[in-house]
């Protein structure tokens, strides 16, 4: 039998960082993973996920170089050799997180755990079984794609996003169902390399819950690349005929049929919280099964402690890694509270779309009298110079305070502006802070500080009345 400081269930961003964080701390640490470190986020998600999208970036912009002068034969596609190229960026990226586990003298099993009791669990692997007791343990064990009735992944035509990013062929006609964060990013990378896509929506918009007018830029480029979005629309049931296959739509009642070479089902994720024997132990789940946490990531189990997707929303990878640390910091009896004002949130797709703190139908839903600004990347140097110049970034304030809220943004690159946006917010900055920054030129970054402006009128390079 081991015996631990701390045992973690699960190498995902949550886990992994958390194991390092407690080794900082001299803890004596083992993780269990039941598959490879790094988890959905760097073996089949994220990480995959943006590799693909920077290829079917780079083929878009061979398709529109002649634009800017360049004479492009045609392009083919290796798919092979793409799939090669992604595999080996995770195979970096696990490989570190392998060789950071050895330096910090993480122990790693490969294997399934369970708990037997309060204080030990039961880890199941190609070895046998075997016994690890801790003093604390951290349930880190992540989300799964939720499977609709009817669309199970049956290998050759349904799948969700792990089999969308390893298609051994770009499909010529791809059925997407689900309109949301996956659906989009991996809807959108293949009609970029050439794919029709029609994405299946049952809500009246897509990516329920984004402010509609950052949906919009989107949905404006995905016309572009000529894909089809059905909303208020549900998928039913599908069947293989002649070496295709046929789904059947309900929209608004009436059914519709659609064809294609693959479906994608992108319907949201539930937590990974069976089969850990949970309930032999007691640890409190909510009415979707996610594990009860407190601010400080404890279970109402003294001693268990639960981050990441399995302990609710959002399910990002950077809040389960926030959370990590903070429980690490907790079992190291350091005084540390979950306490984050701003949480980004980054949609891949072309564009991207970025969010941090509250946007103006939230902030006034929250009784704040705000002041908003805007400022359009059709007006930012750096943006014309890249050909790239759709979206704008808008900031929400507080009209008393002058405080910043919240900030949205839509265009090519934004992913890279939300941090400085998370900071401001994070350290109650005022607009008037961020206007007088200094932001070098040419960079996407001067469009916060003059989105900061707009908010007092005070714009220089787009023209308020
Ligand atoms: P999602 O919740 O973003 O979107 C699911 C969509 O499917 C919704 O629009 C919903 O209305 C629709 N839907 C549900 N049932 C349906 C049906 N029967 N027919 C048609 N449409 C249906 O979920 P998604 O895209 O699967 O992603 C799961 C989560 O993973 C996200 O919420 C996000 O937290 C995380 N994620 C984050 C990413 C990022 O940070 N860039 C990227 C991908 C996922």
């Amino acid at each position: 039998m081991k015996q631990v400081d701390v045992a973690i269930i699960g190498a995902g961003p949550g886990g992994y960082v958390a194991a390092i964080r407690l080794a900082q701390f001299k803890k004596n640490v083992v993780v269990i993973e039941k598959e490879n470190v790094g988890g959905v986020c760097l073996n089949i998600g994220c990480i995959p996920s943006k590799a693909m999208i920077h290829a079917s970036e780079i083929y878009q912009k061979m398709h529109h170089a002649a634009e800017i002068g360049f004479t492009v034969g045609s392009v083919g596609i290796d798919v092979k050799k793409i799939q090669n190229w992604k595999e080996g960026i995770v195979k970096r990226l696990t490989g570190g997180i392998g060789q950071l586990f050895k330096a910090h003298k993480i122990d790693l099993i490969t294997g399934e755990a369970r708990f037997k009791t309060r204080r030990m669990l039961l880890v199941k692997s190609a070895g046998g079984e075997e016994e690890v007791a801790f003093d604390s343990a951290i349930i880190a064990t992540g989300s799964s794609s939720a499977i609709i009735p009817g669309f199970k992944p049956e290998g050759k035509y349904v799948g969700t996003s792990t089999e969308g990013l390893s298609y051994s062929e770009i499909p010529k006609e791809l059925c997407v169902i689900g309109g949301g964060y996956i659906g989009l990013e991996i809807g959108s990378l293949y009609a970029g390399l050439g794919s029709a896509v029609t994405v299946v929506e049952a809500t009246a918009s897509l990516l329920p819950g984004t402010d509609p007018e950052l949906v919009q830029v989107v949905a404006r480029e995905l016309r572009r690349r000529n894909v089809k979005v059905l909303l208020n629309t549900k998928a039913v049931s599908w069947k293989e005929m002649g070496g295709k296959a046929k789904i059947l739509v309900s929209k608004e009642g009436k059914e519709e049929e659609l064809t294609s070479d693959k479906i994608l089902v992108a319907v949201g994720r539930v937590p990974n919280t069976k089969n850990l024997d949970l309930e032999k132990i007691g640890v409190a789940l909510d009415a979707k099964d996610f594990i009860k946490v407190n601010d400080q990531l404890k279970t109402n189990i003294d001693g268990i402690y639960a981050i990441g997707d399995c302990a609710g929303q959002p399910m990002l990878a950077h809040k389960a890694s926030k959370e990590g640390l903070v429980a690490a910091a907790v079992i190291a009896g350091k005084r540390e509270l979950y306490d984050v004002r701003a949480m980004p949130a980054v949609i891949f797709t072309t564009p991207e779309i970025a969010t941090v703190g509250l946007d103006e139908a939230e902030a006034k839903a929250e009784g704040y009298t705000v002041k908003t600004g805007k400022f359009p990347f059709v007006a930012s140097g750096k943006a014309l110079a890249s050909g790239e110049t759709d979206g704008f970034v808008k900031m929400v304030v507080d009209a008393k305070t002058d405080r910043v809220l919240g900030l949205q943004m839509v265009g090519a690159g934004v992913s890279n502006l939300i941090g400085e946006a998370a900071l401001a917010i994070e350290m109650g900055a005022t607009s008037e802070d961020m206007a007088r920054t200094v932001h070098p030129h040419p960079t996407l970054t001067e469009t916060l500080m003059e989105a900061a402006e707009t908010v007092h009128g005070t714009a220089i390079h787009i023209f308020q009345k």
